[in-house]
């Protein structure tokens, strides 16, 4: 079975990007890391793909100022490496319509508890686990999405719950969760290389 190309856009740290690079570099996933794109010029995920090999480009509103040709940029550099899966991994930004339409139900999103609470514009890092725990879940866990025009809000693929427990802080449900999302991202990804979890045609 060849490997599954995939693509990365991510906004910042990209700890969930490398844990994917990591497991394919491994072989537990058959899948290859082709390009990063971040709108961020200074996102540790452009560091890390660089030492990992990865093309990595920063291509935003100050690369490209026109919205269109911003949306045709990342759609031509996704193209450029042959990326069949793009994964968004912590990036900020809405995709413009052309990349979208061309890479329709093949964008997944990671998102840090259980849509379709707690998500939208804004909802991102610290703000997510706060709104949790403002609203005394007793559940919290990650979902992981195929990627429309609105925040957080496609149909979702797949998700896990973990309890929320009465210590918790804002700050141990953001370590926790995030430990989760990374082993989470992998079997999710295992599954829809292996043809168990289907995405939509
Ligand atoms: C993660 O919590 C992910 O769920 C959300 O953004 C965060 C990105 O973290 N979409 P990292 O950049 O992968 O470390």
């Amino acid at each position: 079975m060849p490997l599954m190309n995939l693509g990365f856009l991510a906004s910042h740290r990209g700890s969930n990007m490398q844990a994917v690079i990591d497991a394919c570099h491994t072989g537990r996933l058959r899948a290859k890391p082709c390009v990063v794109i971040s709108n961020n010029s200074h996102a540790e995920a452009l560091t890390r793909a660089k030492q990992a090999g990865i093309p990595a480009y920063h291509v935003s509103s100050k690369t490209h100022p026109s919205p269109e040709q911003l949306d045709a940029e990342i759609l031509r550099l996704l193209l450029q490496h042959q990326v069949e899966l793009v994964l968004l991994a912590g990036y900020l930004r809405k995709l413009g319509v052309q990349t979208l339409r061309w890479y329709r139900n093949r964008i997944i999103n990671i998102h840090p508890a259980l849509l379709p609470k707690f998500g939208g514009q804004g909802m991102y890092g610290a703000a997510v686990h706060e709104a949790v725990l403002a609203a005394r879940e007793t559940e919290t866990g990650v979902t992981i999405h195929l990627v429309d025009e609105e925040y957080d809000h496609g149909v979702i693929l797949a998700q896990c719950r973990m309890p929320v427990l009465a210590e918790d802080t804002v700050a141990s449900l953001v370590q926790r969760v995030l430990e989760r999302e990374h082993s989470f991202l992998i079997e999710t990804l295992e599954r829809i290389i292996a043809g168990e979890l289907i995405l939509p045609s």
